[in-house]
């Protein structure tokens, strides 16, 4: 296992051949980075359960480069999945779709549904048009961590969480930090009207306003229902330190909190966005910071507001929850 950090398009088709050959290649998107398998090999895709020490049975999302794949993965396509994937692909959406054949039971759960995204990146993008080019069809890539921990949105970060369970073959690949920083929307699309899984970066006003309707809020927070999605589950993206989301810290604790907030004494500052978008981009790094100090307290501040704060607060309250 090695971190590429020179991604040249040589790089990156000698990349896309090593997953053809069944290999892993964690890879950035634009949300966070992903843990790469042929979405056709189940030898390849159960290596990607192992090396994430996922339970079996969590389905994973299928990347393509284009919508022109979406039919060779998914069926009875509703018209306002089509215009969402012309709107906001490539980009940090998932949807999920009735599945194909080609979307076997060991990428869906056993699941009659598969979930697909064309991610935005350039580093991604190409990776998946050069692995389309010679003969793949998808590319399984759920975030590049531990199972239930904070997800990567640097190599490094990758290379953290997975180098003693990655192989020699496998690789990562190194497109600088994340722009966005958390994982991507993820709107079930397997009923007449849209609801979303998993609020990311394309926000339910986006999408109420694109297709001029308006989205039940109750799905997302789905208690009780059969969670289908393990980023549904109470207890996630969390850090080793413990999150506190009301209070104030006391010397030694850290704290992420946007800039108009001061630090008190002694409390460590692990970041100070200067926006929401910027408080997402940066929150998990912020995590991973306060595990590097070995602090046992992380105090957040909370954004307000809609748009891209209602996936920040979905991750808190997520990395907070205690089991
Ligand atoms: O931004 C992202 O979505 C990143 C990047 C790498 O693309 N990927 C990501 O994958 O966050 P993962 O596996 O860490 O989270 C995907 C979530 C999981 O909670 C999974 O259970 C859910 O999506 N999911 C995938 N396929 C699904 C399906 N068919 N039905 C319901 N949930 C699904
Ligand atoms: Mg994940």
């Amino acid at each position: 296992m090695s971190i590429i950090s020179n991604c040249t398009a040589s790089v990156i088709k000698t990349a896309a051949e090593s997953l053809i050959n069944g290999n892993l290649v964690a890879f950035p998107t634009e949300t966070v980075y992903g843990l790469g398998a042929d979405a056709n090999n189940e030898d390849a895709v159960s290596r990607v359960y192992e090396v994430k020490g996922r339970p079996l049975g969590h389905p994973l999302i299928v990347h393509i480069s284009s919508t022109k794949n979406l039919d060779k993965w998914a069926r009875e396509i509703p018209e306002y999945a089509i215009k969402l994937a012309r709107a906001f692909w490539p980009g940090p959406m998932t949807l999920i779709l009735p599945r194909t054949n080609l979307a076997k039971d060991f990428i869906t759960g056993g699941q009659d549904n598969v979930g697909i995204r064309v991610p935005s990146h350039t580093v991604a993008l190409e990776l998946l048009r050069d692995f389309e080019f010679k003969g793949g069809l998808g590319v399984a890539a759920p975030s590049a961590n531990r199972f239930g921990a904070v997800s990567p949105t640097t190599a490094n970060a990758v290379e953290e969480e997975l180098a003693g369970f990655l192989s020699t073959s496998d690789q990562i690949l190194d497109g600088g930090p994340c722009a966005v920083g958390v994982e991507s929307t993820i709107i079930d699309c397997t009923q007449s009207a849209p609801s979303i899984l998993r609020p990311g970066a394309i926000t339910k006003e986006m999408i109420e306003n694109f297709l001029s309707i308006s989205l039940n809020t109750k799905t997302l927070k789905p208690k009780g229902v059969q969670i289908k999605a393990a980023g549904l589950l109470e207890s996630h993206y969390a850090p080793k330190a413990k999150v506190i989301l009301d209070g104030s810290p006391s010397a030694g604790d850290g704290l992420i909190a946007l800039n108009s907030f001061a630090t008190p004494g002694g409390v460590i500052r692990l970041s100070a966005p200067s926006n929401n978008e910027e408080f997402a981009q940066i929150l998990y790094q912020a995590f991973r910071s306060a595990d590097a100090m070995d602090l046992g307290r992380v105090f957040v501040k909370p954004p307000t507001g809609d748009g891209i704060a209602v996936a920040i607060n979905d991750r808190l309250a997520k990395a907070a929850f205690d089991l």
